[in-house]
């Protein structure tokens, strides 16, 4: 298993580029099942989670090409309903390949993802809508067993407004019969990236960024090009680079638009930014506690509380961060105080103490953004630190290492 070897304090200064969205580049490719046209992807970042995504794809019979950035999906000899468990439980979010099945083949076989490291996480809301759409749903040994004559447009209520659950129903309602109407729609800047390819690719929704999404069901679909947003989530995490460091860097391809609420709480700990052309420039020389609570889009993300920790655990002050979006999102506590922080967690609450410095240590990575909060604060520690289990880091973050090493940080990959 791979691992990254650390020497800190880094500074970090020149200009690095922010890779495509992750979180859009998935739900788009499995959107290529409602076609029997080709999607190209322009602008996809070169991970293991999307390279699982292609071998989901392959086992339907699609096709998914690389070239560069850009990725060439066709579905035209799509034959297979089967999502296995053995793909499925190494990304959760093949369970977006539900609703474009259940669009295309009136059935779907997926594995249930089970739990995860940051939360149960269950699926319950993306089986009711496609119940109300009129789909049978049964459980059988582990896996959703779904069929239907067709699908009929339907009003879906989520009460928590889940982002794949959206994105699923968005792409199960393009090809049904009439009119769905999602009430309390995830609003996240990926689902609205989704809704834009659909709409290339013919299909007619109303609402896209809103909380409710009306979709009018078409016959078929066509074919599309389309390139995905810059990815939200490592522009924030290279802003928190710059400041854990106190130093300066250049961000290029940065999705401003998307970005409102890391950036607000970015300034809030004494970040500080001026826009370039397509970028900005970030840094900072204090870090100032502060109060943060996450929350659904445009709240601050979930996906950005890790490394905000990491950054407020060198604060002058204390910080009191507020989990709210996943109930077991706290597991790079332990590994951030094996790095000298001062953190404790009571519920979904961590209080931060800011300390003087960190100091190199061993540490293990537990999810994706853990990772990247590990690597934050080791960057910023005293010494030498080793990170385990970085495939966690390689399923959503492309090529960090050599982007940190392009950057001046010490950071090497061992095999
Ligand atoms: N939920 C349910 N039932 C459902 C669906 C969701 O109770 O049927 C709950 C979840 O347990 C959670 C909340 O609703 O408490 C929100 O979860 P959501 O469904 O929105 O999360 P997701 O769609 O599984 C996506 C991202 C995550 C990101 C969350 C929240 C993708 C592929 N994944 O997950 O990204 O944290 O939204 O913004 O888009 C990551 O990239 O590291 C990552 C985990």
């Amino acid at each position: 298993m791979d691992r990254f070897i650390v020497e800190g304090p880094t500074k970090l200064k020149g200009t690095t580029v922010v890779s495509g969205s992750k979180n859009a580049s998935l739900p788009m490719i499995s959107a290529a099942i409602l076609t029997d046209e080709d999607v190209v992807l322009h602008n996809v970042p070169d991970l293991m989670d999307i390279d699982t995504m292609c071998k989901l794809m392959f086992q339907l019979g699609c096709n998914c090409g690389r070239k560069k950035d850009t990725l060439r999906i066709n579905c035209s000899g799509l034959d297979s309903d089967f999502a296995p468990y053995d793909l499925v439980r190494k990304m959760r979010a093949s369970i977006l390949v539900f609703g474009p099945l259940m669009a295309r083949l009136h059935s779907a076989h997926v594995s249930l993802p089970g739990g995860c490291a940051i939360g149960v996480r269950p699926v319950n809301l993306h089986i009711n809508a496609i119940k109300s759409m009129g789909g049978k749903v049964e459980i059988e040994n582990g896996y959703i067993i779904s069929e239907t004559d067709k699908l009929n447009g339907s009003t879906v209520y989520f009460d928590i407004p889940t982002v794949t659950g959206t994105e699923n129903v968005v792409m199960a309602a393009v090809l049904a019969e009439g009119k769905t109407i999602i009430k309390n729609a995830a609003r996240e800047p990926e689902v609205v990236d989704l809704i834009k390819l659909l709409k290339k690719m013919g299909a007619k929704i109303e609402g896209e960024g809103e909380s409710v999404i009306e979709i009018e069901g078409v016959k078929s679909l066509k074919g599309a090009e389309y390139t995905v947003m810059a990815d939200r989530i490592e522009t924030g995490t290279l802003m928190c680079a710059a400041l854990i460091t106190h130093s300066e860097i250049e961000i290029k391809n940065v999705p401003l638009y998307a970005i409102d609420a890391i950036l607000d709480k970015f300034i809030e700990i004494g970040g500080k930014y001026i826009l370039t052309d397509n970028g900005m420039i970030v840094g900072g020389e204090y870090i100032k506690p502060t109060l943060i609570k996450t929350a659904v889009y445009p709240g601050f993300p979930t996906d950005m509380q890790a490394q905000f920790m990491a950054v407020l655990s060198l604060a002058n002050g204390t910080s009191i961060i507020e989990e709210t979006i996943f109930e077991n999102r706290f597991m790079h506590v332990a590994e951030l105080n094996r790095l000298g922080a001062n953190i404790i967690v009571s519920g979904n609450k961590a209080v931060v103490e800011g300390v003087e410095n960190l100091v190199g240590a061993s540490v293990m990575a537990t999810d994706l953004r853990a990772s990247a909060s590990l690597v934050l604060a080791a960057l910023a520690a005293h010494g030498k630190s080793e990170i385990l289990r970085i495939y966690h880091l390689d399923r959503g973050y492309e090529k960090l290492e050599e982007k940190l090493t392009q950057l001046g940080a010490k950071i090497w990959r061992v095999k």
